[in-house]
């Protein structure tokens, strides 16, 4: 790639609207592909990627700078050829308003409705029963956040400005308005003693596969004002044991659970969780990657990268997300 030349682009982003993206990426003139040339593409400088087949970015030798075109970065970080010939290539992960506004409605959503008993009353609608149930307000009710990251924080204002008591949880320490900030192993279990609805947002990484678990899912308070802890997972499935968290449920440990990502998607058609009656399932819509957002915040990137300013929103390839 030459000065005054605009990087060739290879877009492949299963499951996604190819045509829309290309569409915005290619807007400034610039080259977009599906498809590396046969063998070796050395023409091509950037990638976009989400759901890609793993090989791909070998036929690449010349790649300079990778972005996901979803949040979350475990489909890149787990490709052997990210380590390998591509250890020093640049990863840029999603961080934008849009994406972040989808994430805080649907959390706020699946909290109100676990916290206003919208299972209760679903069931007495289909029943034509009229009963109220106790209602405690939010100021005696606390939300614990697993990742206080770009989502994490925004959650985190917008459910406390609903005034639900907040407690967070996240690899280093922070120090938020409001929030009762925990860290690291040590902070997992009092963080999880004081939370009756836990909201995870966390990344995929080698720490926290399969973290959410029967034993974490004990630590719950169970005394609170809900009749029971409630479980929210928006970040990513294989953070979670279904398995598990069905057993919660059986042995009343869990009250009810929302969840937008499952261990394999789509989830399986066999699986019990679609006819439970204290889960909820949305198919991994939580927040999803708008094209006409995320596309022109990567083509500015493409644009400050050529002219040799530096990235925003890198992948920390040690910590892995
Ligand atoms: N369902 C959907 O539609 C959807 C949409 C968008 C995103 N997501 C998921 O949401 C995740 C979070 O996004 P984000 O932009 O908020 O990520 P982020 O800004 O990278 O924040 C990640 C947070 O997780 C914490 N964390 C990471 N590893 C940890 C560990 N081992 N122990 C404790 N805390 C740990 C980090 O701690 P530090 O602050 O100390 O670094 C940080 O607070 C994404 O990775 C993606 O998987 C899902």
């Amino acid at each position: 790639m030459s000065a005054n030349t605009k990087g060739r682009l290879l877009l492949t982003a299963q499951g996604m609207n190819s045509d829309h993206w290309t569409r915005v990426l290619a807007s400034g003139g610039r080259d977009v592909v599906l498809e590396p040339a046969a063998g070796e593409d050395p023409s091509i400088d950037y990638a976009v990627l989400w759901r890609y087949p793993h090989g791909l970015l070998k036929r690449l030798p010349n790649l300079k700078l990778i972005f996901s075109a979803g949040a979350g970065v475990d489909h890149i970080m787990s490709d052997p050829d990210i380590h390998g010939m591509h250890a020093n290539v640049p990863i840029v992960r999603v961080v934008a308003p849009n994406l972040t506004q989808h994430m805080v409605e649907y959390v706020l959503w699946r909290v109100m409705d676990h916290h206003r008993q919208g299972a209760f009353y679903r069931h007495q609608q289909a029943q034509r029963t009229w009963n109220d149930t106790p209602q405690p307000t939010t100021d005696r009710v606390t939300v614990g956040i697993m990742g206080l990251g770009e989502l994490g924080r925004s959650v985190a204002a917008k459910l406390g400005a609903l005034g639900f008591n907040l407690a967070g949880w996240s690899r280093t320490q922070h120090e938020l308005p409001g929030v009762d900030c925990h860290a690291g192993p040590e902070g997992l279990t009092p963080f999880l003693q004081k939370t009756d609805i836990l909201v995870v947002l966390l990344p995929l990484t080698q720490e926290t596969e399969g973290m959410i678990d029967y034993d974490l899912l004990t630590n719950l308070r169970q005394d609170g004002p809900l009749g029971g802890p409630c479980l929210v997972n928006a970040g990513r499935g294989r953070l979670q044991k279904e398995a598990d968290i069905l057993r919660a449920l059986d042995d009343g440990l869990l009250k009810e659970v929302s969840l937008d990502v499952f261990e394999r998607e789509p989830l399986a058609e066999e699986s019990p969780i679609w006819q439970h009656p204290r889960i909820f399932v949305t198919p991994h819509a939580a927040a999803s990657s708008d094209p006409d957002h995320l596309g022109p915040l990567m083509v500015a990137q493409m644009e400050a990268f050529e002219r040799g300013e530096p990235l925003k929103h890198l992948v920390d390839r040690a910590r892995g997300y």
